[in-house]
């Protein structure tokens, strides 16, 4: 986790993956946030004491969890058109940050499978820092092999340095993930990430399966 800034860390039990699934696996194409505010299963599974551990001692601080987000991805609403997802790109939370991913969907390297470039949060530019998004042909010359697709079954999870570059392969296949971000701080960074009207709508479509 350190020099390469990504690791795979296990596989939900499958008791687990089927009380999440059962909703997941009924949702639109969409992102839905603090997804821990409206489902017990994934509030569970993000304060497991084990989980906690590993992000504690990666940030060297007690955690704070600034996003917990839902994503679905696929089918015809995004066939034709990539998006700043598509492309390898880097995200900043402020302080030290890392995400914890969960694959709800089984993901293999020929669909929309997330990834990553190994060590790249520590091989920074400073271009990078004004243009955080770069092409697969300038990825290939800057880090080599260091791309890793990062596949699994259902209930997969990897955690991953907030900095590193990573993008979703892109794939009409309909994809679903867990995206928790963890903190060691918050900042002014940590505000505004949360969309009231977001939350108006999970709560409208989760109504239909809790
Ligand atoms: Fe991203």
């Amino acid at each position: 986790m350190e020099s390469d800034g990504f690791s795979y860390i296990g596989v939900l039990r499958p008791d687990t993956v089927s009380n999440i699934t059962r909703i997941t696996d009924n949702l639109p194409i969409d992102h839905f946030q603090h997804v821990h505010e409206v489902d017990q299963n994934i509030r569970k599974l993000i304060n497991d004491p084990k989980l906690l551990y590993l992000v504690r001692r990666y940030l060297n601080a007690e955690p704070v969890m600034l996003e917990c987000t839902l994503v679905v991805t696929g089918g015809s609403c995004n066939n034709d058109a990539s998006g700043l997802q598509n492309s390898f790109h880097f995200d900043y939370a402020g302080w030290q940050s890392v995400n914890l991913f969960v694959y709800l969907t089984d993901v293999d390297e020929s669909s929309a499978c997330h990834k990553v470039i190994l060590g790249s949060h520590r091989r920074k530019t400073l271009k990078d820092l004004f243009y955080p998004t770069i092409s697969d042909a300038d990825a290939r010359k800057r880090f080599g092999d260091k791309v890793q697709s990062v596949t699994g079954a259902a209930g997969t999870l990897f955690l991953e340095n907030t900095e590193a570059f990573h993008k979703r392969q892109f794939s009409p296949e309909r994809r679903v993930m867990l995206n928790v971000l963890f903190a060691s701080h918050r900042s002014i960074l940590s505000n505004g990430r949360l969309d009231p009207r977001n939350v108006q709508h999970r709560n409208s479509i989760y109504a239909r399966y809790i």
